[in-house]
C-alpha cells in the first residue's frame, strides 16, 4: 500500500509499505477514505517529537471503510464507514471507566513524556505519534490496523460527506474539550491563542454555546480575517501588537481580564526571541510565549485551558501570577470518544459546520506538499484533507 513516511526533519514521503494485517482478535483494518494533517503531525514534521523512526507512518485523523474484522469484533462489520479516535482505549481499565481515554493505562507499550515520570503507568497510545506513544503506524495511508476496535471506531451516517465527519478523530472533540475546560457558556468573554485549526474549531463551539466575546491572537492575517468572518472574533495579529494580552484586557469590563483563555499554540509558540535563541541553542525545548500570554489575560478567578500540545519544561511559566490570580488550569490529550455522540448530533442539525475550516483537498500521494504547505501557511491553508488512491491533482 501507499503511505506517508518520516525520514528526518522536514522529509516526509509518500511510499509503498507492507500492508497492514490483524494482529489482535479486536482489530481491524481499515480501507482510509479521508485523512487530514493535524497541527500535532508538524512537531513530528518539525522533529521535535523524540523517538520518531525513519518510516514510521503519520496520521491520527483518518477515517474510511472497514475492510476486515478480527475474531473478536462484536461491534464492526466489513463495509461499515467509520470515524477513528486519535486516541487508542481499552474502554475497560480504571480510566476508561472514568471516560479518560487518553490516559488509558493498557494500550501504550511507549514510555509516554513525562519527565519525572517515577512508577505512573504512560497514557494511551496514539495512531502515528512516535514510540513514546506506543509506535502504531498512523492513518495517512491506503490501509490501517485499528486496534480496540470494539471501543474507538465511531459509525457516521451515510447522508454526511467525509469533510463533515472527519474532524470528529481529533480536532473538533479537542476545541470541544477545551471550551469545556474553559467553562464557556452564555455571555462569557474568551481569549483564543492560536488561529490553526483547533484555535478556529474553539471559536465555532464557544459560540454555539452562546460566548459573548471571542477575542483570537495569531500573526497570520488571512486566519484571523476567516475568524472574524465567520465567528466574529476581534482579531489581533501579534506581529503588530506585542502585547496581545494587554489590548484585550483593556476591552473587558473594568480591565479585569477575561472569563477564560485557550491557549491552542502549544509549546512551538513563535514571538520570544529569547526562546528562540534558547531553543536554537537545545537549552531550552519549548517556548512559553502562549502560556504567559494566557496567564495574563484572563481575569482573577478565571480558566486557562490548554489543548496545545507542550512537553518537559516550559521557559519562564509564571506560576507565581497564576497563583496570585486563582486560577484553574485544565489541559491534556482529548478524550475523544467520550464526546462524538453529542458532537454528531452538533454536526447534523447543522450547528456546527468544521468542514468549513478545509482549504485543500489533496491526493495521498502529494502529502509531503501537503505537510509544506501547511507548516509554512502557504497559499492561505488552514486545513489539509488527503485522499488516498486519488490521482495527482484529485
Ligand atoms: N490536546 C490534544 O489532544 C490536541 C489535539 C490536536 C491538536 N493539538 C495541538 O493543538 C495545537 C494547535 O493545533 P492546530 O492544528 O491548530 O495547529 P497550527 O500549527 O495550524 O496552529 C497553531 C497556530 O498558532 C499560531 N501561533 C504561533 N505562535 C503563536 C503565539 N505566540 N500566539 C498566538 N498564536 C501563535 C500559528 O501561527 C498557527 O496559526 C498544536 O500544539 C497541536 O499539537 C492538541
Ligand atoms: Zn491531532
Ligand atoms: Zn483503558
Amino acid at each position: 500500500m501507499r503511505a506517508l513516511t518520516y525520514h528526518g526533519a522536514h522529509d516526509v514521503r509518500v511510499e509503498t509499505v507492507a500492508d497492514p494485517a490483524l494482529q489482535e482478535p479486536d482489530d481491524i483494518i481499515l480501507r482510509v477514505t479521508a485523512t487530514a494533517i493535524c497541527g500535532s503531525d508538524l512537531h513530528l514534521y518539525r522533529g521535535k517529537i523524540p523517538s520518531t523512526e525513519h518510516g514510521d507512518i503519520f496520521g491520527h485523523e483518518f477515517m474510511g471503510i472497514v475492510e476486515d474484522t478480527g475474531s473478536a469484533v462484536i461491534e464492526l462489520h466489513r463495509g461499515d464507514r467509520v470515524v477513528i479516535p486519535f486516541v487508542i482505549a481499552c474502554g475497560s481499565c480504571f480510566f476508561c471507566q472514568h471516560e479518560l481515554f487518553a490516559a488509558c493505562e493498557t494500550t501504550n507499550t511507549g514510555r509516554g513524556s513525562i519527565i519525572n515520570k517515577k512508577s505512573i503507568p504512560p497514557g494511551a497510545a496514539l495512531f502515528g505519534y512516535s514510540h513514546l506513544y506506543g509506535g502504531i503506524p498512523g492513518g495517512q495511508a491506503e490501509l490501517v490496523r485499528v486496534p480496540k476496535a470494539n471501543v474507538g471506531p465511531f459509525k457516521v451516517p451515510a447522508a454526511l460527506t467525509d469533510d463533515k465527519v472527519l474532524f470528529l478523530s481529533d480536532i473538533l472533540p479537542t476545541a470541544w474539550q477545551a471550551v469545556l475546560n474553559a467553562e464557556i457558556g452564555q455571555g462569557s468573554s474568551l481569549a483564543i491563542y492560536g488561529a490553526g485549526p483547533v484555535g478556529l474549531l474553539s471559536a465555532a463551539c464557544a459560540k454555539m454555546l452562546g460566548a459573548q466575546t471571542i477575542f483570537m491572537v495569531d500573526d497570520n492575517d488571512y486566519r484571523l480575517a476567516y475568524a472574524r468572518d465567520t465567528y466574529g472574533v476581534i482579531a489581533i495579529n501579534f506581529e503588530q501588537d506585542d502585547d496581545p494580552a494587554d489590548t484585550i484586557i483593556r476591552q473587558t469590563p473594568g480591565m479585569r481580564g477575561v472569563d477564560a483563555v485557550i491557549d491552542a499554540v502549544g509549546f512551538e509558540a513563535k514571538g520570544s526571541t529569547t526562546e528562540t535563541v534558547l531553543a536554537a541553542l537545545k537549552i531550552e525545548g519549548s517556548s512559553g510565549k502562549a502560556l504567559r500570554q494566557s496567564i495574563a489575560a484572563v481575569r482573577r478567578g478565571g480558566v486557562v485551558s490548554v489543548p496545545g500540545v507542550y512537553a518537559g519544561f516550559i521557559h519562564a511559566f509564571m506560576f507565581g501570577d497564576a497563583f496570585d490570580k486563582g486560577l484553574t488550569f485544565k489541559m491534556g490529550q482529548t478524550h475523544v470518544q467520550k464526546y462524538l455522540p453529542t458532537l454528531l448530533e452538533h454536526i447534523e442539525a447543522g450547528r456546527l459546520q468544521p468542514e468549513l475550516i478545509v482549504t485543500h483537498r489533496l491526493a495521498l500521494e502529494e502529502a509531503a506538499q501537503g505537510y509544506k504547505m501547511f507548516d509554512k501557511k502557504e497559499d492561505e491553508c488552514r486545513k489539509v484533507i488527503l485522499v488516498p488512491g486519488a490521482g495527482r491533482g484529485a
